[in-house]
């Protein structure tokens, strides 16, 4: 068994964004825990690492999608990060593209999820809260009663 250094996990200050972060870090500490040391992988094994790829696949789609809705510019480097961390995975899962495994794979999904966070989450994260702040502004501004001076337009009219 290889420590999962929690150091990876770093919080981007979004709480849905942390919450799945940990949620996978989780995974990965529980899949690192029976995770054979060497020799022959236990079917289970195979399966439970399948399953991390799809819970992280699945939140990158997440990802993905509050990134269009929030209109994130960095969305398609952000996006084919992503990718490029789905094709790692799947050679390391059953039927993937042959990425051979070792004792130290979930060490190696930690340290990719940790580079990732901090390479794109992080920046993305910082992002939605200047959006946010920005939205709310608007708002405040688009429902404000208009102030109209009616003192200046009857000044106006008597000319
Ligand atoms: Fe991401
Ligand atoms: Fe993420």
């Amino acid at each position: 068994m290889t420590p999962i250094p929690w150091q990876h996990f770093l919080p981007t200050g979004d709480q849905a964004v942390d919450q799945e972060h940990a949620a996978l870090f989780q995974r990965i500490v529980q899949l690192d825990q029976t995770w054979p040391p060497a020799g022959v992988l236990l079917p289970s094994a195979l399966s439970e690492l399948a399953a991390v790829a799809a819970q992280a696949q699945e939140h990158f789609r997440r990802e993905e999608i509050a990134m269009l809705q929030q209109a994130y510019p960095g969305y398609w480097r952000h996006q084919s990060a992503h990718r490029h961390l789905e094709r790692k995975m799947s050679r390391g899962c059953p039927g993937g593209e042959g990425e051979p495994l070792t004792p130290l794979t979930p060490l190696l999904l930690a340290q990719w999820l940790g580079a990732h966070i901090q390479a794109e989450d992080l920046p993305m994260a910082e992002y939605f809260r200047h959006y946010r702040t920005f939205k709310a502004e608007q708002e405040v501004v688009l429902t404000a009663p208009l102030q109209v001076n009616f003192s200046k337009i009857q000044r106006y009219i008597s000319i």
